[in-house]
């Protein structure tokens, strides 16, 4: 009786605390463009990995909010296939965030049974990345909470590429053929093969673009952009995207 209660109570506050928001049509995938890092260290006077500090902070307030509203799956987009274009400084840095944050965040992903899971090419990546982000795939392998994706050296152009030599190789080889290729197939040859296609997709900073981020897999997804930079959104921000997205209709190319 007395868990009951208490059950109750903390249900009535998370309802509270997300008045704006229906319980019931919160998005199963969001995806992430996280941006605006820099600027926000140039605004403070900072060097630009100030502000990708920073924004590694707002990673782990975010995946709290979005496993407590239930989303299904949470897409990050940590790094792309052009960001190598960067100074090296920088690129370090970024590629050793990952790991920064898994060593300080596996223990509660996997208390709160979050499923780690990447997408891009992780041959690339410095082995000291590889290491902590297999170590967080395999801990939380048998997971059945969230999946946390991170995009990490992840380009759109590349992973559809990966995806069209492929299929070619299998149709050259003969166990498919060229009739046999529709939608499924393609998207079952996307390094989000298990995924859901995002319902919603957000970027922040102001910018109104895809960036290379999931091309094929944002055809019908509800796009919401703020211009308030990666380092300074907060819960409120998501909750906020979230009953946007709400009022939407998706019609699919219907009526
Ligand atoms: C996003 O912030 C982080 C990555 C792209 C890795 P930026 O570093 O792109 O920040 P801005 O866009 O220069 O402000
Ligand atoms: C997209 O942001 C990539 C990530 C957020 C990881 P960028 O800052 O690299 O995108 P552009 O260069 O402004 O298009
Ligand atoms: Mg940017």
């Amino acid at each position: 009786m007395l868990e009951k209660l208490s059950k109750w109570k903390s249900t009535i506050s998370s309802r509270e605390k997300n008045k704006d928001i229906d319980d019931i049509n919160v998005p199963r995938h969001i995806a992430i463009i996280m941006d605006g890092n820099g600027r926000w260290a140039k605004l403070k006077g900072l060097p630009r990995v100030a502000g990708h500090h920073e924004g590694m902070k707002v990673i782990n307030k975010i995946v709290r909010k979005a496993d407590e509203l239930g989303v299904e799956i949470l897409t990050l987009y940590a790094f792309s296939t052009e960001n190598w274009k960067r100074p090296k400084t920088e690129v370090d840095y970024l590629l050793k965030l990952p790991e920064r944050f898994l060593n300080k965040e596996l223990p509660t992903l996997i208390e709160k049974n979050v499923k780690v899971r990447l997408m891009g090419s992780i041959e690339q990546l410095p082995e000291h990345t590889q290491r902590a982000v297999t170590k967080a795939m395999k801990e939380t392998e048998n997971n059945t909470g969230l999946v946390l994706n991170f995009a990490l050296n992840y380009g759109s152009r590349y992973e559809l590429i990966n995806a069209v030599k492929d299929i070619a190789k299998e149709v050259e080889s003969g166990s498919m053929s060229v009739e046999d290729i529709d939608e499924s197939v393609i998207s079952e040859h996307l390094m989000t093969a298990e995924l859901r296609d995002p319902d919603l997709l957000i970027r922040t900073s102001g910018e109104l673009r895809l960036s290379n981020f999931m091309l094929w897999q944002v055809a019908y997804s509800e796009f919401w952009f703020t211009d308030v930079l990666w380092p300074d959104f907060n819960e409120q921000h998501l909750v906020e995207a979230i009953a946007v997205y709400q009022k939407r209709a998706r019609r699919y190319g219907g009526v």
